[in-house]
């Protein structure tokens, strides 16, 4: 059942992503069932419950959002893979493999803790392109303010 409901959601974008990416780019995209590999948790099981305990200690502010989005498109170069509009369709066309996560897509906002998130960029996500960013790039400090910006592309 949920498989199928995963599938119906996310069909549409799929679509897109196939014609547009597949066809435009040379990028080889997964075909149907993309959405359940995306919600699949990154985070290995044995560290699972102590990053889920991990708490954004920033709220959610007009100010601290600012923040995160000024690292998210400066210093940490999110945007280069993620996009301004979080949607993960980037501008590197010699990224291969994984796409870039899609922020908008409100079953994955749903399907992750904060705690996740940080773990991915104390790790980054192993076997894709998405790299760890703390401590070289990123205090935790700051990468709690672009999980903020981050959060905000789910709204
Ligand atoms: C070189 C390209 C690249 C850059 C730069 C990059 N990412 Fe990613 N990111 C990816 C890819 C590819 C994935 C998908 C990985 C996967 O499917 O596990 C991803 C996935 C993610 C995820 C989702 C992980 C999950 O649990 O599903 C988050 C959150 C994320 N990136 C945040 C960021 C933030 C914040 C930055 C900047 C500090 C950043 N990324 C920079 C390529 C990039």
């Amino acid at each position: 059942m949920a498989g199928f409901f995963f599938h119906r959601a996310g069909f549409a974008r799929r679509l897109l992503v196939t014609m547009g990416l597949a066809g435009g780019l040379g990028w080889t995209t997964p075909a149907m069932g993309t959405d359940e590999a995306v919600l699949k948790p990154r985070v290995p099981t044995d560290q699972m419950e102590e990053a889920r305990g991990w708490k954004n200690p920033f709220e959610a502010t007009e100010d601290n959002i600012d923040k995160g989005k000024a690292l998210f498109q400066g210093k940490a170069f999110c945007v280069t893979c993620h996009g301004r509009d979080g949607k993960g369709f980037g501008d590197i066309p010699g990224l291969v493999g994984k796409l870039p996560r899609n922020f908008t897509d409100k079953l994955w906002q749903a399907a992750r803790t904060d705690g996740e998130l940080l773990w991915i960029l104390k790790h980054g996500s192993p076997g894709t392109d998405m790299a760890s960013f703390i401590p070289l790039v990123l205090t935790e400090e700051e990468a709690w303010q672009v999980l903020l910006y981050v959060r905000s592309f789910g709204r």
